[in-house]
């Protein structure tokens, strides 16, 4: 069904009627005015420019993506402006009427979905009924560096979605000021790369498709040190002197870094392997040295 005008209407008229109640009042009146008003046609306009944002070039197109579950909707709330639509399961709204009331009093279109639709657009086994779409989030380099950048990661071409979505909430969770994603690595708006990072794609910059040698030279510019976390490096974690300004640049999971990435960091530092691992999962050793660098950093 086409809610477009109607459901604009039908947000106002909630807002009125919940006014000053709370927010179970909201969500209670929300879900009156939608009743029999169900989005349940997987094949609905509305439903399938939601599903095409699953597919890189449409988000680019589009300049769009989706926020799937609870947290990642959550977060996408706070920031003005990034939420364009949401759906939502009758169960979902239950289950967090706090996000319906938040959306509804912002303005935002709430859409009632079937489980089938939701299915749909989830990109989960199990789909927990609230996808938001959204405005794209990433910043130029410039802008990401504006300020005093203390701490910085630079995925250089990784693939892997599941692993850029780990860095990120290990990034924002060290305090790290921004997350570079370089050309060729995967697309942070990927579904599995937004789910893994937690919502914290919503909580610090993020750079897409930035060349490598052109960050890490701006990078420098900025007067970060850049660090390339390699398991061939001749210096430990242990070293290194983290306190000042640093930027790491971290590699694919097949092939690492390769000799001209190197060449472009200032050193090069590996995490001591004191097992019999071949090397860490690039999350793993992106945490680890993140943390290393924001302890320093806070050492009096
Ligand atoms: C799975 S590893 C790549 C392993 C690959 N076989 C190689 O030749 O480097 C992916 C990335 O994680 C980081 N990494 C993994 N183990 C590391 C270690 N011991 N020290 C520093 N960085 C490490 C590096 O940035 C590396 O490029």
């Amino acid at each position: 069904m086409t809610v477009g005008p109607l459901l604009w209407t039908r947000a106002k008229r909630v807002r009125r009627r919940a006014a000053g109640q709370g927010p179970s009042a909201c969500v209670r009146a929300w879900g009156k005015s939608m009743a029999g008003s169900e989005l349940t046609n997987v094949r609905s306009p509305r439903v399938k420019a939601a599903r095409r944002l699953t597919k890189r070039a449409f988000r680019e197109q589009d300049r769009r993506f989706l926020a799937e579950g609870p947290q990642a909707v959550r977060e996408a709330l706070k920031l003005d402006g990034v939420t364009l639509e949401l759906f939502s399961t009758a169960e979902a709204e239950l289950r967090h009427p706090e996000l319906i009331t938040e959306a509804t009093l912002k303005g935002i279109p709430v859409h009632r979905a079937s489980g089938e639709v939701m299915s749909e657009l989830s990109q989960t086994v199990t789909p927990q009924g609230l996808v938001a779409v959204c405005g794209l989030v990433h910043v130029p380099l410039e802008q990401a560096m504006a300020g005093t950048p203390r701490l910085v990661a630079l995925l250089a071409h990784v693939r892997d979605p599941g692993n850029a979505g780990t860095v990120m909430r290990a990034a924002d969770a060290a305090g790290a000021d921004t997350v570079i994603f370089t050309d060729a690595s995967v697309d942070p708006y990927n579904g599995k790369c937004v789910r893994a990072s937690a919502g914290s794609l919503f909580h610090l910059p993020v750079v897409i498709g930035a060349p490598v040698g052109a960050a890490a030279r701006h990078l420098k510019e900025r007067g970060l040190r850049v660090l390339a976390a390699d398991g061939t490096g001749k210096r430990t974690l242990d070293d290194v002197d983290l306190s000042g300004p640093t930027a790491w640049i971290f590699g694919n999971e097949a092939w690492g870094l390769p000799e001209e990435i190197l060449a472009e960091a200032d050193d090069v530092v590996r995490v001591p392997i004191y097992g019999q691992a071949e090397s860490l999962n690039l999350a793993t050793a992106a945490a680890v040295c993140l943390y290393s660098s924001a302890r320093a950093q806070r050492v009096p």
